[in-house]
C-alpha cells in the first residue's frame, strides 16, 4: 500500500483549455492541454512572441485566461491570488527589485506573507546563501551587474518557499560566468521547474523535457533530443538544433 502510494505521480501543474487574449491580440494562448509531475524539470521553447511570457504570466495568476485556466497542487487559479507554491524569475531582474537594499528586497517576500521576525531573517540569509549573493546583501540593487541581479531576484523567489519555480528567460543578457554559475544552481534546484529560454544548451543541461510552443499553440511534448534533435521541426518554428544535438 505504501509503495502503490510512492510510485504515485503528483501533478504539481495542470493546463486545461488555455486560451488568451490580449485586447487588442487574439489567441496569443490556443488551447492549451498539458500537465507537469511534481519535480519534472521542463524546458518551454518557442520563437518570439510565441506567448511563452503570457503563459508564465497565467500559471502564477498574473493575468486571467479568457477561458479554461490552470490548477496548481490541484487547486485552480484565480488572478490577483497569492499562490506561495509557485514563484516567477521575471526576464527582466530589473521589474522584480525595487528595494533600497538587496536584503530588503529579499525579505519583502516573506514579510508579505506575515512570517515571524526570525522565521523571515533565516529565510531570507538562507536564500542569499544559496544564490551565492550573501555578500551584497547591503548593496543597492540597482548598483548591480546583471548576473548579480539574476541571482538575487532569484533569492526573492526562493525566500518564499515555492515548491515550483517558472524562470522567464534566465540567461538572457549573462555573461559567460555568470551563466555557467546560473546553470549549476538550477542543476542543484530540487523545486519542480519551467524554464522559457532561447538559450537551448541551457534547457539541455537543466531539463528533460521540452514543450514547444508557437503562435500560442503547443506544437510538441516530448525529450530534449527527440524534440530540439528534430531539424525540421526546429527549422520550421524558427529554432536552430542546438550544438550538441547537430
Ligand atoms: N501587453 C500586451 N498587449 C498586447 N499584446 C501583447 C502584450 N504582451 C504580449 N503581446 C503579444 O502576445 C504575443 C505573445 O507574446 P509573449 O507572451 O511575450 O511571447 P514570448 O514570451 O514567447 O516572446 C505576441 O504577439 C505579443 O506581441
Ligand atoms: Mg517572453
Amino acid at each position: 500500500m505504501t509503495q502503490a502510494l510512492d510510485t504515485q505521480k503528483t501533478i504539481a501543474i495542470a493546463v486545461s483549455n488555455l486560451n488568451f487574449s490580449y485586447p487588442d491580440q487574439a489567441n496569443v494562448l490556443d488551447n492549451l492541454n498539458f500537465t507537469i509531475q511534481q519535480g519534472e524539470r521542463v524546458g518551454l521553447i518557442g520563437p518570439n512572441g510565441a506567448g511563452k511570457t503570457t503563459l508564465f504570466f497565467c500559471l502564477c495568476g498574473v493575468l486571467s485566461p479568457t477561458s479554461g485556466g490552470v490548477q496548481l497542487w490541484g487547486k485552480p487559479v484565480e488572478v490577483g491570488q497569492f499562490r506561495p507554491e509557485i514563484g516567477l524569475v521575471f526576464q527582466n531582474p530589473s521589474d522584480q527589485l525595487f528595494s533600497a537594499s538587496v536584503w530588503d528586497d529579499v525579505a519583502f517576500g516573506p514579510e508579505n506573507m506575515g512570517l515571524s521576525p526570525d522565521e523571515v531573517k533565516s529565510r531570507t540569509q538562507k536564500a542569499l546563501h544559496l544564490t551565492g549573493v550573501t555578500e551584497l546583501a547591503d548593496r543597492p540593487p540597482h548598483h548591480l551587474s546583471g548576473g548579480q541581479k539574476r541571482m538575487v531576484a532569484i533569492a526573492s523567489v526562493l525566500a518564499m518557499h515555492p515548491q515550483a519555480i517558472v524562470y522567464d528567460e534566465p540567461s538572457a543578457n549573462l555573461d559567460l560566468r555568470s551563466r555557467r554559475r546560473l546553470i549549476h544552481f538550477l542543476q542543484a534546484s530540487p523545486e519542480t521547474l519551467l524554464i522559457s529560454s532561447h538559450d537551448l544548451d541551457l534547457i539541455l543541461e537543466v531539463t528533460s523535457r521540452t514543450l514547444l510552443l508557437d503562435s500560442g499553440n503547443l506544437i510538441a511534448d516530448g525529450s530534449p533530443a527527440e524534440i530540439m534533435g528534430n531539424r525540421q521541426m526546429m527549422l520550421d518554428h524558427g529554432l536552430e538544433v542546438p550544438y550538441p544535438l547537430e
